[in-house]
């Protein structure tokens, strides 16, 4: 489990202020409005943002987390490209991690960028070099896996197929993803945590969420209905 204790960061107008929120393995979703602090959270867990953290108090299983390079993979809200042709990209990844071949291969497969390995990946589209990054997420196989905006840049389909990905991950591994796509988020997450302003609220059971939680949180008027296999969010006006 990852316990943050406390983290408190300072940027300009805007602090957040994180006591006592444990992640456990599974899917866990950060949701908010814009501006209300995921990307802060997630930077701040890592202990990216210099002179602006005040306090980081974050424990891995009960030892204070240090050098977080063996153990979180983090795949940031943008991301810079390079001129580097896919393959490469990967095989970096893997050799670097010892992958099999055959596990590359695999993973290759999963993420459905065969066609892309000979090209660069300046050229790809947003949702092509998102699955690119999330593949090399999966070749580094490390226990915590952190997403901003896991949804961002992909169609319908790889959205569900990106979220089934994480469950099966979520099975053995902590995942923390901020999103904005709330019904994705109630369909797949085992946790949701709602961050505003700074301040969180959870992680609470998914299937405990309500509707004014959310209404509350986006400071708009949502109805949520739960069906057998998904969720439902619409607004509501009055
Ligand atoms: N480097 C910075 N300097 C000053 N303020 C910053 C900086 N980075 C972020 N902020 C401010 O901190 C607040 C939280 O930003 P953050 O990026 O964490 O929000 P977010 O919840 O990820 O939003 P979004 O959904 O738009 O990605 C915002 O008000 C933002 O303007
Ligand atoms: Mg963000």
């Amino acid at each position: 489990m990852l316990k943050i204790d406390h983290l408190e960061t300072m940027q300009r107008n805007f602090s957040l202020d994180i006591e006592n929120v444990t992640f456990h393995r599974g899917v866990n979703i950060i949701l908010g409005p814009n501006g209300g602090g995921k990307s802060t959270l997630l930077k701040g867990m890592l202990g990216y943002g210099g002179s602006h953290i005040l306090s980081r108090e974050i424990a891995y299983h009960g030892s204070a987390l240090g050098d977080i390079s063996d153990i979180i993979s983090f795949l940031p809200q943008e991301n810079p490209r390079f001129r580097i042709r896919v393959e490469e990209y990967l095989i970096m990844t893997a050799a670097a991690g010892k992958v099999a071949e055959e596990r590359v291969a695999e993973i290759i497969r999963r993420f459905h960028i065969g066609h892309l390995l000979g090209r660069s990946i300046e050229e790809l589209s947003g949702g092509e070099f998102k699955r690119v990054q999330c593949a090399q997420i999966a070749l580094e196989d490390k226990p915590i896996i952190m997403i901003d905006e896991i949804e961002q840049g992909l169609d319908l389909f790889h959205q569900h197929e990106m979220m089934k990905w994480l469950t099966r991950e979520g099975q053995k591994k902590i995942v923390i993803t901020t999103m904005h796509e709330a019904q994705l988020a109630m369909t797949y997450g085992d946790t949701i945590t709602l961050l505003q302003a700074g301040r969180a609220e959870g992680p609470l059971p998914a299937a405990q969420v309500t509707s004014g939680q959310l209404s509350r949180c986006y400071n708009i008027r949502l109805t949520m209905e739960r069906h057998r296999n998904a969720v439902s969010i619409y607004h509501s006006p009055l």
